[in-house]
């Protein structure tokens, strides 16, 4: 028989968790997490997981909403999991992001969070994306004022994103907040002549269909890049679709495609076919401007990426005569932009794609004092490596959500560099690698950087000095 499961009214939120989650206390003193409630808000959850030292539960109804509350600005805000934090006060936003990476500090690098600076906020809260990646699925998610409505209604397909939790069904999106105006344009616009032309939505369940992803990326200098994958390889359908898309989108500089028949969505093992324009576009950061190719990481914000690299630059404090490491480098981003105050530095990242695009970086800026190297940091950091770069002055690293391989940590501990700046998008391994380097590196100060208002996730960089 089915165990009842149990309610909690008046269960006060006192703040928000590592995942966006919001965070109370029982009567009793445990900890429970619960979805859709911001700080000061008193709720009443239904406990959905009992676990030893938590309760995970869902917010029922709101019975007193807490003076931080704002009023969300997008339509789907319901549905789509994208800006979770619509509801909240932008103040409390960047409040709550710092105490994740004090908490991160003091509890996982078990490090004194008084070294956690004040967070640099944004000054641009909406539009501030460069990058968007949309799915197409032959199954749309149905909003809850469509099932509130008790009718029968047929689902069809969606382009949006994928709702929370699901990776089958998919959001309709016709306004988004994320990037500037013109992608809606543009997202609208396909999946205007989708429908027109009868073409086929991508099923995630059974791996068919002509339209798959989109990508849509722009920088701040007004150049475009479309990415359009398909799923199917049907030839006319595809040449016909980008005919329009060249005709109709004239921002687009770069204009791609690439037909991926593996069950994963990745592109990055595909081909990808320019169809029209220039195989990159062009962002500039102060005065360096960076050519950007389908396969390549850039931050997806690039008004803060200038404050994160200025003040990874400043934690750096280079005179001129530095040897220095970029670990993680994507299309070498931050090696380029720190270049023109070191003697020399080296740049290591997995996909050739971005390295190729750092080579063309160092041409374009006419930069001669860097190099990079393609490969996975944990291999390519060797002793022939370090033989042939000489013992770095300072490593600058900024790995992906996972953190750093542990053997990477094993080989900083072993090189010694008199210093590292850590620039992370998830402070609990950034934390984790903090707490495994202290064993030879004492942590001097930590800035959080706000990259992505009205979602929980927070940048933070870490200064990090030899005993
Ligand atoms: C957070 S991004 C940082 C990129 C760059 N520092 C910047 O600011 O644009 C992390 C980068 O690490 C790369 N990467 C992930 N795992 C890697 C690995 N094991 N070895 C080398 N590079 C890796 C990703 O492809 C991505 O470009």
């Amino acid at each position: 028989m089915a165990r009842k499961k149990k309610l909690i009214s008046g269960l006060k939120i006192t703040g928000i968790a590592d995942r966006g989650k919001a965070v109370g206390r029982s009567e009793e003193g445990q900890v429970v997490f619960v979805d859709s409630a911001v700080p000061g808000d008193e709720v009443t959850a239904l406990i959905l997981r009992k676990k030893k030292s938590f309760l995970q539960g869902k917010t029922m109804s709101v019975e007193k909403k807490s003076i931080h509350r704002s009023i969300p600005f997008c339509n789907h805000f319901n549905s789509c999991g994208g800006c979770k934090w619509q509801n909240l006060d932008y103040s409390i936003q960047l409040q709550e992001k710092e105490a994740v990476v004090k908490s991160s500090i003091k509890k996982i690098a078990k490090e004194d969070p008084a070294k956690v600076l004040p967070i640099m906020g944004a000054g641009q809260t909406r539009y501030y994306r460069n990058k968007m990646e949309y799915s197409f699925s032959s199954m749309r998610w149905l909003t809850e004022t469509e099932i509130k409505t008790g009718e029968e209604i047929k689902a069809g397909s969606a382009l949006g994103f994928h709702a929370p939790g699901s990776f089958a069904k998919v959001v309709e999106i016709t306004a988004c907040h994320l990037q500037d105006d013109y992608a809606n344009t543009i997202r609208n616009s396909v999946r205007s002549y989708a429908h027109q032309n009868n073409l086929s939505f991508y099923n995630p369940l059974e791996h068919t269909g002509l339209l798959r992803n989109m990508i849509i990326r722009n920088t701040s200098i007004g150049e475009w890049m479309l990415v359009m994958i398909f799923g199917e390889d049907q030839p006319e359908d595809i040449q016909a679709m980008m005919h329009f898309m060249a005709a109709q989108f004239k921002k687009i500089s770069s204009l791609y495609y690439v037909v991926n028949l593996k069950k994963n969505d990745t592109i990055y093992d595909q081909d990808t076919i320019l169809f029209h324009g220039k195989d990159h576009i062009v962002e500039q950061l102060g005065s360096l401007k960076y050519k950007i190719g389908p396969k390549s990481f850039f931050q997806t914000n690039t008004f803060q990426a200038k404050k994160l690299y200025d003040k990874t630059l400043e934690f750096a404090n280079l005179s001129g005569s530095e040897i220095v490491y970029d670990l993680y480098t994507g299309l070498g981003s931050i090696a380029l932009y720190a270049a023109s105050k070191c003697k020399e530095i080296v740049g290591i990242e997995e996909v050739k794609e971005a390295i190729d695009d750092a080579h063309k970086n160092l041409a374009f800026n006419e930069i001669s004092n860097a190099q990079f190297y393609a490969g996975d940091v944990k291999d390519v950091l060797n002793e022939k490596f370090q033989a042939k770069h000489g013992k770095p002055d300072l490593v600058i690293t900024d790995p992906p959500r996972a953190g750093m391989h542990k053997q990477v940590v094993h080989t900083l501990l072993a090189l010694a560099a008199p210093k590292i700046v850590y620039v992370s998008c998830n402070p609990s391994t950034q934390a984790r690698d903090i707490e495994l380097l202290s064993e030879k590196y004492s942590l001097t100060k930590v800035q959080p950087v706000d990259m992505f208002p009205y979602t929980h996730h927070v940048e933070s960089i870490a200064l990090l000095e030899l005993k």
